[in-house]
């Protein structure tokens, strides 16, 4: 959803000008919207487990923000947006993904 892009360019924002408060706030932000989605009974089983997974790496971003670890706030960026990618990959845009591997 837009909110969780929104708060992926506000953590990048904030990790190239050294604000790892901002950081760690945003990445708070991200994982309490996956925990929130996480519960949503009416989704499917495979959504909400992976908006799990959204929380847990949120979690370790906003702790490596908290201890001012630019580096390894870096790597959890990646590492969530390969979580991001993949569910889109697999779930949200399989169809069209087929399409197009079909031209
Ligand atoms: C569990 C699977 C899953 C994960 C994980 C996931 N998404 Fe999505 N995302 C979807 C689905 C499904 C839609 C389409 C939802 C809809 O149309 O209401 C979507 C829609 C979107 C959209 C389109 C705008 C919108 O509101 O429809 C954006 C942008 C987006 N996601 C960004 C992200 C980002 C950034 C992350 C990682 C932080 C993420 N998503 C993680 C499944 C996921």
């Amino acid at each position: 959803m837009i909110a969780n892009l929104t708060d992926m360019q506000g953590i990048i924002a904030a990790l190239l000008v050294f604000d790892m408060a901002r950081v760690a706030d945003i990445a708070d932000q991200l994982a309490g919207r996956g925990k929130f989605v996480s519960t949503l009974e009416f989704l499917p089983g495979e959504v909400r487990k992976r908006h799990g997974k959204v929380v847990d790496i949120a979690t370790e971003l906003a702790a490596a923000a908290r201890a001012g670890d630019e580096n390894a706030v870096a790597m959890k960026v990646s590492t969530v947006l390969m979580e991001c990618s993949s569910c889109h990959y697999n779930l949200r845009d399989a169809e069209r993904r087929k399409e197009m591997e079909n031209k």
